[in-house]
């Protein structure tokens, strides 16, 4: 579908070198830090990669280097703490489970956006099934081909302990549980096939890499059908792949769970274990397509995993200064000064060309800049209403033509360089960068069906009270309405 997360141009790994680095003068010892760190951990990830020993080792390194240097990862494990024995994080989950708490977990297994919302649902769900979440960390699906990139926790990114704070709700990671790390060592878990029973192209769970890096070896028992929204009975079912979020929780409880005829489970891939799903760990495949009552929930502002569960996702303080500090040379002041309001705007276009109908010419297909313009000026006005005059249009996107950023550029709009952001903090950057940049607009212009563009509307409306617009494509004059 059109809303998978935003695509970045492939960059291949460099082994960058020490360089002078801006952040310099602002003295930021943690931004500091984190981007020798990158840069350490890029050298042992070419090497490894180079010497085909990436796969897990890479979440290793990675997850060793957050623990010490991510102040919101550490600052999060004092609350979680409640919820493991002293034994965690261990070499086998299970040790680091307590007997009385009830877990929940699921992987990521898309774009970076989508991943986050992923997540999002699995909060949610963790909240109505009163089980802890156990969030893995983003696997590189877009960002770089698999395996050349870091995987890079949940709390590396949003501020987990403001959220755990905000939604007096716990949250853990999964180096939090189990020590992959240093002592790595195979564990069986069964878990629910849910991707399989929601739509009709695969005949199997839902494929994620995250699994066999925490050396789980998973066994699958198909959910019952119910947990599709739309009832294969129905001739819309195929076009539907949404579970319902209180179907799968009722998985969770007993008198539901002990009701099923389950299918025999699949062998495991490591142990060729059949186990039956996990109660202690509740385990599902794949939980972006979860809604409450339809599809596409997060473009509706009842959204239940956005009101009770994402809005709380902060960027952590790091990443939004980072944003701050991108936005100020965009604009052209300096990196320490306070950052004036702008209206962010995200136009998606490389990857949608292919979303387009074959009878339609691709420059009729995606909206010209001047729908966009439309809708900046619309936001400004609204804006002014509120009392606030904005001057400053920061663009982001994925386009690389020269001559449409100079239409972009013409109209006194201003995009921000990420010349230099892969080699200063590593490939994830410049998407966290945007990302944060996008939701603390003060007024937002997004595309229409892109995931990335309907997260950064959210935000803008729940954390500034801000207006968005998201323009419209497909054919000719598709945004041309009201
Ligand atoms: C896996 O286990 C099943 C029985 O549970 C057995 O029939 C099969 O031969 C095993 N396969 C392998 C590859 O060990």
């Amino acid at each position: 579908m059109p809303g998978t997360g935003f695509q970045y141009t492939l960059i291949p790994l460099a082994s960058p070198s020490p360089r002078s680095d801006p952040e310099e003068k602002y003295r930021r010892p943690s931004l500091l830090r984190r981007a020798r760190t990158w840069i350490i951990i890029s050298a042992v990830a070419a090497f490894l990669f180079l010497s085909g020993r990436w796969t897990y080792l890479s979440l290793s390194a990675n997850a060793s280097s957050t623990s010490t240097l991510s102040p919101s990862s550490a600052a999060s494990a004092s609350p979680s703490l409640d919820v493991l024995t002293s034994l965690a994080p261990a070499p086998h989950f299970r040790d680091a489970l307590r007997k009385d708490v009830k877990y929940i977990t699921s992987w990521p297994s898309a774009g970076w956006t989508n991943d986050v919302m992923t997540m999002f649902n699995l909060i949610y769900l963790g909240v109505i099934s009163e089980r802890v979440p156990i969030l893995p960390a983003f696997t590189p699906t877009h960002v770089l081909q698999d395996g050349e990139a870091d995987h890079v926790p949940f709390g590396q990114v949003f501020d987990l302990d403001r959220m755990q704070r905000e939604m007096s709700q716990t949250i853990l990671e999964w180096h939090q549980v189990k020590d992959f790390a240093h002592r790595p060592e195979v564990d069986e878990l069964g878990c629910w096939n849910v991707w399989q029973v929601s739509q009709a192209d695969e005949k199997f769970p839902r494929k994620s890499t995250a699994p066999l890096n925490y050396l789980l070896d998973l066994s699958y028992t198909l959910a019952p059908d119910w947990v599709k929204i739309v009832p294969w009975s129905s001739s819309e079912a195929v076009n539907d792949r949404h579970t319902s979020f209180w179907a799968l929780a009722r998985l969770g409880f007993p008198e539901t769970r002990n009701s099923l005829n389950l299918e025999p489970a699949l062998p495991s891939p490591l142990h060729n274990a059949t186990l039956e799903p996990d109660d202690h760990l509740m385990c599902l495949d794949y939980l972006y397509y979860v809604s409450a009552h339809r599809g596409d929930e997060f473009d509706w502002d009842y959204s239940p995993m956005w009101r009770f569960a994402g809005r709380y996702a902060r960027f952590t303080p790091e990443i939004t200064k980072l944003a701050q500090i991108y936005v100020n040379r965009a604009v052209g002041l300096p990196d320490d000064a306070p950052t004036p309001p702008y209206i962010s705007v995200h136009i998606r276009r490389n990857d949608f060309r292919g979303w387009c109908a074959e009878d339609v010419r691709i420059d009729e297909c995606l909206a010209p800049v001047e729908a966009y313009a439309r809708r900046i000026e619309q936001v400004k006005s609204e804006l002014r209403q509120k009392g606030l005059e904005v001057e400053h249009v920061v663009v982001t996107s994925d386009e690389k033509d020269k001559d449409w950023w100079a239409d972009i550029f013409s109209r006194g709009y201003v995009s921000i360089d990420h010349s230099d952001t892969f080699k200063l903090y590593g490939v994830w950057y410049p998407v966290f960068i945007d990302a944060a940049i996008q939701g603390n607009g003060a007024g937002f212009v997004g595309t229409d069906r892109s995931t990335m563009s309907r997260l950064a509307a959210r935000r803008v409306e729940y954390w500034h009270k801000g207006p968005f617009k998201l323009v419209k494509w497909g054919h000719l004059g598709a945004d041309n309405e009201e």
